[in-house]
C-alpha cells in the first residue's frame, strides 16, 4: 500500500498543502514546529479516524477556522487506486470513500492501512489497556471482515446494558442485553486470542532483532472476564449485582488486555524507557508482518521523529528492514538520520518550511 497524494486544508499550521510521497523511504525534514508531524498526523487521521495527539477538537483545526479537510489517494496491490476524504468540524464530519459518501468512521478506517510509530508509542507497552485493545482490533478490522459488524453489535449492546444498569433496572430486559452482549462478545474474544496466537512467533522474531537481551517473549491474552473456562454470559450473570451497584459493565471484551512476559525480566516495569520503545517497535513490525501475510502487502509505515526515538544502530536496522520489505515509509526528523547519510538506504527527501512541502533533489 502506498500513499500517492495527501492534501491538507486548514490543518494545524497548514492552510493548504499537497504532498506526493514516493514508494520506499520518504524523509521529511524541517525545523521544530515546521509541520512535519502534522503531515503524518493528517494521514493517520484518515487511517484511524483519530489523531495520535489528542482529538480534532483539541487543536487539529487551524486556529480561527471552523473545519479541516484531509484527502489521500493511495495505490494497492494489483494497481488498484483508492481515495478517502474527510471534512471535520470538531463535532460533525463528512467523509467520502472512493468517491461515495461514507457514514461510518469505522468503515473509513478499514480502507487505508497505516501504522504510526511516534514518541508516545511506548505507551503500548507501559500505558493503559485501551491502546493495546486498539492495536489488536486494528489488525482484525483490516483482515477479518466479520470483526467490524461484531464490534458494532457489541458496542451497541454495551451502551444499552450500561444505560439499564444506570437506571437501576434489573429484570428481563437486562437479561436480554446480557445474551446479546455475550453473543457478540464471545467471538470478539476468540478472534483477539487467535490473532495474538498468530502474532506471537512474529513478535518473538522481531524482538530477537531489536531487543535480543530480553529473551523469548510470551504473549498473554486477558479476555476481559475471569476464567477462560467460564462463558461471558456466566460472567455477566455472576457480576450483575455488582454492575447494578456501580452502574456499568465490569466484565467483557471491552475490559480485555494483553501483555508480554519476558523470559529475563520479572515484569514490564523492569524495562528501560528505550527498551519499552524497542518492544513497542517490535510489536509494530510483528503487526505489519501479520498484515502483509494476510493482505499480500505492507501497510504504510510512519515513523515520527525517528532519530530522537532510537539510537543509530536501531535506526539503521529499522530502515534497512523496512526498505527490504518494500514498505512505503514516511519518516520525519529535524535532521537526516545517520543511516541515510551513507546512501545504503535510498530515500526521497522533502523539506517542510512556511506551510509548504518541497521535494529536495
Ligand atoms: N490548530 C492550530 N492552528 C495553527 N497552528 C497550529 C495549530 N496546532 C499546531 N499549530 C502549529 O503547527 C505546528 C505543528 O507542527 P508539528 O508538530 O507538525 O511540527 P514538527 O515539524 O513536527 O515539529 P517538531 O520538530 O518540534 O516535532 C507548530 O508550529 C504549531 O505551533
Ligand atoms: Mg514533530
Amino acid at each position: 500500500m502506498r500513499i500517492e497524494r495527501l492534501n491538507l486544508a486548514r490543518f494545524r499550521s497548514f492552510t493548504a498543502v499537497e504532498w506526493r510521497p514516493e514508494p520506499g523511504i520518504n524523509l521529511i525534514t524541517g525545523d521544530n514546529g515546521a509541520g512535519k508531524t502534522s503531515l503524518l498526523e493528517a494521514a493517520h487521521l484518515l487511517a484511524h479516524g483519530r489523531s495520535f495527539r489528542g482529538s480534532v477538537r483539541d487543536g487539529l483545526i487551524q486556529n480561527g477556522q471552523a473545519d479541516l479537510e484531509v484527502f489521500a489517494q493511495w495505490g494497492e496491490r494489483h494497481g488498484r487506486s483508492r481515495a478517502v476524504g474527510l471534512r471535520h468540524a470538531g463535532r460533525e464530519w463528512q467523509a467520502r470513500l472512493d468517491g461515495q459518501p461514507s457514514t461510518s468512521l469505522a468503515e473509513l478506517c478499514t480502507a487505508l492501512a497505516m501504522m504510526t510509530f511516534e514518541p508516545g508509542s511506548h505507551e503500548l507497552i507501559a500505558g493503559r489497556s485501551e491502546p493495546r485493545r486498539r492495536f489488536v482490533d486494528w489488525a482484525l478490522f483490516h483482515v477479518e471482515p466479520e470483526f467490524l459488524p461484531l464490534w458494532r453489535r457489541y458496542a451497541r449492546a454495551l451502551r444499552q446494558r450500561n444505560a439499564l444498569l444506570k437506571s437501576g433496572e434489573a429484570g428481563a430486559l437486562l437479561e436480554a442485553w446480557d445474551q446479546e452482549l455475550a453473543q457478540a462478545g464471545e467471538p470478539i474474544a476468540r478472534m483477539r486470542a487467535l490473532y495474538l496466537q498468530h502474532l506471537a512467533p512474529l513478535l518473538a522474531r522481531a524482538m530477537a532483532t531489536f531487543v535480543p537481551e530480553l529473551g523469548e517473549p510470551k504473549l498473554v491474552h486477558l479476555q476481559g472476564w475471569k476464567r477462560q473456562e467460564q462463558s461471558l454470559l456466566e460472567a455477566l450473570e455472576r457480576n450483575r449485582a455488582r454492575d447494578l451497584a456501580f452502574g456499568h459493565s465490569s466484565v467483557g471484551p471491552h475490559r480485555a488486555d494483553w501483555r508480554i512476559d519476558f523470559a529475563g525480566l520479572p515484569s514490564w516495569n523492569a524495562l528501560s524507557r528505550g527498551q519499552e520503545k524497542l518492544v513497542a517497535l517490535a510489536c509494530f513490525f510483528a503487526q505489519g508482518q501479520a498484515y502483509a501475510d494476510a493482505r499480500g502487502e505492507w501497510p504504510v509505515v510512519a515513523l515520527d521523529d525517528l532519530a530522537s526515538e532510537l539510537d543509530r544502530d536501531h535506526q539503521r536496522r529499522v530502515l534497512l528492514d523496512l526498505a527490504a520489505l518494500g514498505a512505503q515509509v514516511l519518516i520525519t526528523g529535524t535532521e537526516l538520520p545517520t543511516a541515510l547519510v551513507d546512501g545504503r538506504v535510498p530515500a526521497t527527501r522533502f523539506h517542510v518550511e512556511q506551510g509548504e512541502v518541497r521535494r529536495l533533489v
